[in-house]
């Protein structure tokens, strides 16, 4: 019956073989003729990397937290009470802002970062990933541009690209991103907002002080173009004094900040949150009910009562105090591996360290030596809008323990050693050819 209708092919002494399915070359198959913007997007994922996997490989590319630090046991209680208490209301349709428990929940943990806003203004999404999508729908459209750090997130730079949109990159300097720079790319009547993350940047690591956040905000006021504040690491703090966001500092309603629960708890959640202000709140809950109505309530409701009941903060204590422990074990391999001419930031929090191998290596090229020799690494050109080449790369500490870490690092230490041996040796042997 197969062979008839063409999904096997059989064969009298071979025996029965599935057919693959029709490929877009096949005889009768129609192409699709898909938008030029998502023909970008596919040409910019094709140049990323597939990492390697596996036990014996130092995965420090992954910006996923650790399973092994996930508080499963907690939040199934919060699961359960919120099924017991609320179950049948959880089950339907919510309205586009989300679950109240959780945006009231989440107001009063915004304010304990110094940010005092309302549960009004904040609306609920599908992680910062969504915010991200929302936030630029709402003030840029097809045709637009926005000014985005260089480097920057590299899903940033694909939803700018899904859009239609154009980037333009505002260069990061040791102190956050260049305000002469950007003070020029605001006042282009074409640049219509500047997503920036000032706090625990990705890929950077880094942290803005408080005077060059006000000066931030005075340009964007200045040129009345509104600010996206990725906060997406704003609960792992480690050390450091804590800077108040953007959005804390706004007086004026020119920041949407968005919020994640993935980095810290379970990205597969898929809830954060967006908050803004006035018009911005009824253009966020307008997209969301042309986008996909709402959130998942069950999720919404569970984390609500993990966060109000304490167990949120108790877990963040302990997320805080791995990170920590972590982000020290690597900078102390960094120092203690790696050859003269690197350098690397020390964050205050989150995950990631940005790391510059001496000039003249092209962090890319030595991505695939790495992985044979244990340890994988976002190369730095996935991080700039044209993919130009780079001797910078970023290390995490999400899914690796103090000794993958120490592992992890010698490995690299050791394939840029080689690689910087192997350059000294040949003007050397170019001069022995002549
Ligand atoms: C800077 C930045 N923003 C947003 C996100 C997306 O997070 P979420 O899982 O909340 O969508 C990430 C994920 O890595 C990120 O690095």
């Amino acid at each position: 019956m197969l062979a008839r209708e063409g999904r096997a092919e059989a064969t009298v002494g071979r025996g029965t073989f599935v057919r693959g399915p029709a490929t877009a070359g096949a005889p009768g198959a129609l192409r699709v003729t898909l938008a030029g913007s998502v023909e970008r997007l596919l040409d910019m994922e094709r140049s990323h990397p597939a990492y390697a996997a596996g036990a014996e490989v130092a995965p420090l590319h992954a910006l996923t937290p650790d399973p092994g630090l996930y508080p499963i046991r907690g939040f199934r209680r919060a699961l359960d009470r919120a099924l017991d208490e609320d179950g049948d209301r959880l089950f339907g349709y919510g309205d586009h802002q989300g679950n109240d428990p959780l945006r009231a929940a989440l107001r009063a943990h915004l304010a304990s970062h110094g940010f005092d806003t309302s549960a009004d203004d904040v609306v609920l999404c599908q992680g910062a990933s969504q915010g991200i999508a929302l936030a630029l729908r709402l003030f840029a459209e097809s045709g637009d541009t926005v000014a985005v750090e260089e480097p920057t997130y590299r899903n940033v730079l694909g939803a700018i690209t899904a859009l239609g949109l154009r980037a333009v990159p505002v260069p990061m300097t040791p102190d956050g991103p260049d305000l002469e720079v950007l003070e020029r790319v605001l006042a282009r009547p074409e640049v219509k907002l500047f997503y920036t993350m000032p706090s625990f940047h990705n890929p950077l690591g880094t942290t803005t002080s408080l005077a060059h956040r006000h000066a931030l905000l005075a340009l964007a006021r200045a040129s009345a173009k509104p600010l996206i504040e990725d906060g997406f690491e704003l609960d792992l703090r480690f050390r450091g004094r804590p800077v108040p966001p953007l959005a804390a500092l706004d007086r004026s309603g020119i920041v949407v900040h968005l919020f994640s629960f993935s980095k810290s708890l379970f990205p597969g959640l898929r809830i954060g949150a967006i908050t803004a202000r006035g018009r911005a709140v009824q253009g966020l809950l307008a997209l969301r009910q042309a986008t996909d109505l709402s959130g998942a309530l069950l999720l919404q409701a569970a984390v609500a009562r993990f966060v109000s009941s304490g167990a949120y903060h108790r877990h963040l204590r302990t997320l805080r105090r791995s990170l920590r422990n972590r982000c020290d074990a690597l900078l102390d391999a960094l120092a203690r591996h790696m050859p003269a001419g690197t350098r690397w930031t020390e964050p205050e929090g989150g995950y990631q360290v940005w790391v510059e191998l001496p000039a003249g290596l092209d962090s890319r090229a030595l991505l695939a030596p790495a992985e044979r020799a244990g340890v994988t690494f976002a190369p730095g050109y996935q991080f700039h809008l044209d993919a130009r080449p780079s001797h910078a790369l970023r290390l995490t500490t999400a899914m690796a323990d103090v000794d993958v870490i120490e592992r992890g690092v010698a490995a690299l230490a050791r394939v840029v050693n080689e690689e910087l041996e192997d350059r000294a040796q040949r003007p050397r042997a170019r001069g022995i050819n002549v």
